[in-house]
């Protein structure tokens, strides 16, 4: 494996300071970032509001909540503006590997609190029981060591409070199908590896917490295919991404076209024909 955790994050984020694409596409136009954000924000508004349906209702009024792997920050403000805009008081914290991103959160959200870790060595233990809520969006995919996406997940999950919440946005697969599955370990180049659904509910239950939703988060149009039900449609897919990919690197040709995507997008989410990353919400059992 060429891929080193470690370096790749902090250098991407130096190099691409505060952009989307330091978390998002990297090659790819800031244009279609922003659509994929945006199509990703409607769909964790769906799955958020029946964690804060249950918050509400159990009469908290304080929310402490921490994001991993917060990057830019992008969801570590959406969520704490969705929250407070509910009645919450909200004391959210940032995780990340790279100083500089802390530095640009710091810079865009000073009232949140900056803790840097790696989460292949922190201790899963480290918040155990502190946040009514915890986030990770895009985040342990990019573990491509089984053992560190292991401790991530212990980390996270074992960080959420009695009775509060996790919500995870990855790449996780529910379908018979993905190339992942059959990558070659030791030729494997990639930066992130997507695994089972069952496997990421196994490593959580061991930390106390059940599924409660999941939700196409994106479509393959605006983020690349995962799954399919069958090596045929995988490939069709994959070159519909690639063929699209060049258009995307354009901004001027995003823009121009981004209507017809965000609906083609649209339509495949709602359709359950998404083959993309999903929200998953997760909750730490009483
Ligand atoms: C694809 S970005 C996603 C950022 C943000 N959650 C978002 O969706 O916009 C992945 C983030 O995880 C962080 N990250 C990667 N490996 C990490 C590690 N081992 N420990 C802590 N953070 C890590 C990176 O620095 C980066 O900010």
């Amino acid at each position: 494996m060429a891929y080193d955790n470690r370096q790749y994050w902090p250098q991407l984020h130096e190099r691409l300071k505060g952009q989307l694409k330091s978390v998002g596409h990297p090659f790819l136009s800031e244009t279609l970032n922003r659509l994929k954000y945006q199509s990703e924000a409607a769909a964790l508004e769906k799955v958020l509001r029946q964690a804060v349906d249950i918050l509400k209702a159990s009469g908290q009024q304080n929310i402490a909540f921490l994001d991993i792997g917060a990057g830019t920050g992008f969801w570590t403000e959406l969520i704490t503006n969705a929250l407070v805009s509910e009645g919450f008081q909200v004391d959210a914290s940032a995780l990340d590997i790279s100083s500089d991103a802390l530095d640009v959160i710091n810079e865009r959200l000073p009232q949140v609190h900056g803790i840097k870790e790696d989460l292949a060595a922190v201790s899963p233990d480290k918040f155990c029981n502190s946040y009514a809520l915890v986030s990770a969006f895009y985040c342990f995919h990019h573990l491509v060591r089984s053992k560190d996406f292991i401790n991530a997940f212990r980390f996270a999950g074992s960080s959420v409070r009695n009775g509060g919440w996790f919500l995870v946005m990855d790449p996780v697969l529910t379908r018979p199908y993905s190339k992942f599955d059959v990558h070659d370990y030791y030729a494997y180049k990639g930066n992130g590896i997507p695994r089972h659904l069952y496997f990421v509910d196994d490593i959580l239950a061991e930390v106390g917490l059940k599924r409660w939703a999941i939700q196409p988060a994106v479509s393959f149009v605006l983020n690349g295919c995962v799954e399919a039900p069958g090596p045929g449609s995988y490939f069709i897919m994959s070159k519909s991404w690639e063929l699209l990919g060049r258009l995307f690197r354009s901004e001027r040709a995003t823009q121009t076209f981004s209507r017809i995507f965000v609906s083609l997008d649209e339509k495949l989410k709602q359709s359950n024909h998404s083959f993309s990353s999903s929200v998953c919400l997760y909750r730490k059992e009483l």
